[in-house]
């Protein structure tokens, strides 16, 4: 069994809109989060607003910010998981003990920008969200947990999102340097690691792999929103450096591996331009600080045209990322042929692959897969690599007061082992932190029921339950793990 590295950075994740709750206290104001609803795999999760005075709702993805000219708003009527969430807010002292005691080197965790800023706008922070989160990373540091924080994980100010049309203006650029720089300058000696844009490429991936069918006005504003946020996460790398050199600041892509249907070379071909489209055109501009040669073929396949200044090009060049992290949950099978069997469920989409078992949300469980990515990505960026959001959702039973994850622990063992042979062949992976390591909301569908952590939280579909936290299986297979780096699993 691989040893891994010295110092390699064990832990979990999460996402302050997936758990905090607390979504109107301490000054706290609306993120895009703030007005979904719960949602199911049949039933799809909806973002809830007022468009010229009436009520609507429509089928909302991660990341994804308000019809043009819509007002969010929050209904009587509806339930919105992300309001009390797994209340990490008030529990985050207990929570990080757990943490501790399964021997968590890291923790991933966002900060939400409504605390900081609660419309986007204000030029002076919320005291009270600052302080929120300063005792947060003290909690951690009692016990050498370093924090890996995200600036953005899909919860823009619902403020910004509705003047700027979810990043569709350079406004946001300004408001985001600003928030970012806010923080840089705040919990200086108290964080090291940064990650600018949660899973930067679901505004693509959205449009066309998670069953999506983009137009081409859609794809007109997603690569220009890219585009905007290319260059907010390059000026604040900058700004990160200048504050503190010691600060590592990374990007963060969603890591889905693609592979071809069939031998046949349309197929072979298609799947190297979904690779391109979904996973290198982000990766490339963050990490080379240039657009890719093949740029401009994706934009003339939807007749984009973007505002692209020489500055920006610049400002693109100077702030490349110093890491590469990325989320890894499933693969997909790309073809142009007919598909007879097709996987279903969000973020996942395409032909069934016959080689591989797929969880109850339709997601492929693929370890092979994260050797094939770790091994594509670091040969191509030649960057230190995290992963930094990997699991199994399931439905769990509680029983004896405790759960029995076992398909849990059998799938992170098999991708840890992935992931030592990837370090075997060279690849400089320098941290590992499991998505959802205590319960959270999901993100694709605002269940409670698709569970991914070690810890259990008494907390269902409908919002009741005691929030109580309770060990499962899994929390003492990883304790294990941690304590022995990775070589007992
Ligand atoms: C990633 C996101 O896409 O996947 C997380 O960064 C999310 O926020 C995770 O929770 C798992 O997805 P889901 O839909 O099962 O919550």
């Amino acid at each position: 069994m691989t040893k891994f590295p010295k110092g390699f950075l064990w832990g979990g994740a999460t996402a302050a809109n997936q758990v905090e709750g607390g979504y109107d206290e301490g000054g706290k104001g609306l993120s895009v989060t703030d007005v979904q609803t719960a949602g199911s795999l049949e039933a799809p999760r909806y973002l809830t607003y007022t468009l010229d005075g009436k009520k609507q709702k429509s089928p909302a993805l991660p990341g994804q910010g308000l019809p043009k000219g819509a007002k969010g708003a929050i209904f009587d009527d509806e339930y919105y998981p992300n309001h009390v969430a797994i209340d990490f807010y008030h529990h985050y002292k207990e929570d990080i003990k757990l943490f501790a005691e399964m021997g968590f080197k890291v923790y991933r965790l966002s900060i939400a920008w409504t605390r900081i800023f609660p419309t986007g706008l204000e030029d002076e922070p919320n005291q009270e969200g600052l302080d929120f989160y300063r005792r947060v990373f003290e909690e951690l540091k009692k016990y050498d947990i370093e924090p890996l924080v995200t600036i953005s994980h899909y919860e823009d100010p619902l403020t910004l999102s509705e003047k700027y049309n979810d990043w569709g203006d350079r406004g946001m650029i300004d408001a985001y340097v600003k928030y970012a720089t806010t923080l840089f300058k705040e919990y200086k000696g108290l964080v090291k690691y940064w990650l600018t844009f949660n899973e930067i490429n679901t505004a693509l991936l959205g449009l066309s792999t998670f069953g999506g069918n983009g137009k081409d006005e859609d794809f007109q504003h997603n690569y220009q929103k890219l585009h905007y946020e290319f260059v907010a996460s390059a000026r604040a790398v900058k700004a990160a450096h200048e504050i503190d050199p010691n600060y590592v600041v990374g990007n963060m892509i969603c890591g889905i591996v693609f592979y071809p249907g069939s031998p046949d070379p349309k197929d072979v071909l298609l799947n190297r331009y979904s690779w391109e489209q979904n996973i290198f055109y982000c990766g490339d501009v963050q990490c080379k600080g240039k657009y890719p040669t093949f740029a401009k073929r994706l934009w003339a396949e939807h007749n984009v045209h973007l505002d692209i200044t020489d500055q920006d090009l610049q400002e693109l060049k100077e702030g490349t990322v110093d890491m590469y992290t990325f989320s890894y949950y499933m693969s997909n099978m790309v073809t142009t042929h007919e598909v007879k069997d097709k996987v279903g469920g969000n973020f996942a989409a395409g032909a069934k692959n016959p080689y591989l078992n797929y969880s109850e949300w339709g997601w492929a469980t693929d370890p092979t897969g994260l050797q094939y990515y770790l091994e594509t990505i670091y040969d191509r960026y030649e960057l230190p690599v995290m992963v930094v959001e990997n699991g199994l959702g399931a439905v769990d039973k509680l029983e004896d007061g405790t759960v029995h994850d076992s398909y849990r622990i059998d799938y992170l063992r098999q991708h840890i082992e992935a992931m030592g042979k990837a370090i075997e062949n060279g690849v400089d992976l320098r941290g590992y932190t499991t998505w959802g390591c205590i319960d959270c909301v999901s993100a694709g569908t605002g269940q409670m029921s698709k569970r991914y952590g070690f810890i259990y939280v008494d907390r269902d579909d409908k919002g009741e339950g005691t929030l109580k936290r309770l060990p499962k299986d899994s929390f003492y297979w990883y304790k294990k793990v941690i304590a022995s780096d990775g070589t007992d699993l």
